[in-house]
């Protein structure tokens, strides 16, 4: 199988998962159980409006490298990008960066108002951990595997993972460039989450001491160089390819990359990572043929 077919294949079993999750679900009336039909739409807008899916594919590439089910891994993938596309439609809030687009679209609280775009993003993040902690319950046998997994994702995701750092990316609006500090925000707000999906594979395929450490290293740098590669698509990416607004971090007075060393500054701290991501990958040799081609095609990305 080729990269093209079997990057096809990931994302085809990741939107069929989201959408027998999110799918059937819709109730005119809250009282019978499921999702509230209004509640259900604000959620599936932001959520089945395409994306890269990156996180997810991770997860199932990872679970695949290391030869476990793969039919384990699709609730946990598909519960990993409802936390992603939550912290998007947060993100995008007129109190956080104050986005109109999103994914080609309008934002969830232009569409929706801002009470219920923050009532979609808390019903992403609880609806993950409910199906996660379900799917759980399905594996017996790995149960372990599924908590460790769940725990992952949860530390990551949580108050000293991406909350964390994007908590920190709001104290620094306006502030002088500082590398520790900018290091940190990218560390939390981007890293941890793509480190999520590469531990939770690991943890449902009771991967050893040493794969995990390998893991965790190429998520981290697959991490740092891609949000530096988001902010040097703000400064020179086009709107429409990247279905959201440009510009807007130095509109915003955000810490970046290019903001601290200038573009080529930056473009040579993200070819640094990219390495170091690469050579992280070196113990699964051949194995990790997908992961290889899916960082090239993630550093090539113009969206
Ligand atoms: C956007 O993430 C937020 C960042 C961490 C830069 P993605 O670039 O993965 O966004 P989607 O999921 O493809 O929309
Ligand atoms: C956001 O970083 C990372 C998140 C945790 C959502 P950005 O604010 O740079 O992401 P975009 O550019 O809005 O996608
Ligand atoms: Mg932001
Ligand atoms: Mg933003
Ligand atoms: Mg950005």
């Amino acid at each position: 199988m080729g990269y093209g077919e079997a990057y096809g294949r990931y994302v085809g079993m990741i939107e069929e998962t989201l959408e027998k999750l999110l799918g059937e679900q819709q109730q005119e009336c809250p009282c019978d159980g499921g999702i509230p039909a209004h509640l259900c739409e604000t959620m599936r807008y932001s959520l089945l409006a395409g994306g890269k899916r990156v996180r997810p594919v991770l997860l199932l590439a990872a679970c695949e490298m290391l030869g476990g089910d793969m039919a384990q891994a699709l609730v946990p993938a598909a519960a990993l990008e409802m936390i992603h596309t939550y912290s998007l439609i947060h993100d995008d809030l007129p109190g956080m960066d104050d986005d109109d687009y999103r994914r080609g679209r309008l934002t969830n609280h232009k569409v929706y108002g801002v009470g219920h775009a923050i009532l979609a993003g808390d019903a992403l993040l609880n609806y993950a951990y409910e199906c996660m902690l379900e799917n759980a319950t399905a594996y017996p046998e790995n149960l372990t595997g599924h908590v460790r997994a769940a725990c992952a994702i949860a530390t990551r995701a949580g108050v000293g993972g991406m909350i964390a750092g994007q908590s920190l990316d709001l104290l620094s609006e306006h502030m002088p460039p500082d590398a520790d500090r900018l290091l940190y925000i990218h560390t939390h707000k981007t890293a941890d989450l793509l480190t999520a999906p590469l531990l939770a594979a690991a943890y449902i395929c009771g991967a050893d001491e040493e794969q995990v450490a390998a893991l965790s290293r190429f998520g981290y740098h697959v991490g740092i160089a891609f949000q530096i590669d988001d902010d040097l698509l703000d400064v020179q990416g086009d709107a429409k390819e990247m279905g959201k607004q440009t510009g807007m971090d130095a509109q915003r007075g955000k810490m970046t990359w290019p903001s601290l060393v200038g573009v080529d500054g930056a473009k040579a701290r993200s070819a640094a990572a990219w390495d170091e991501a690469l050579d992280a990958l070196n113990i699964f040799g051949e194995r990790a043929w997908f992961m290889r081609e899916f960082a090239a095609k993630l550093r090539a990305r113009t969206n």
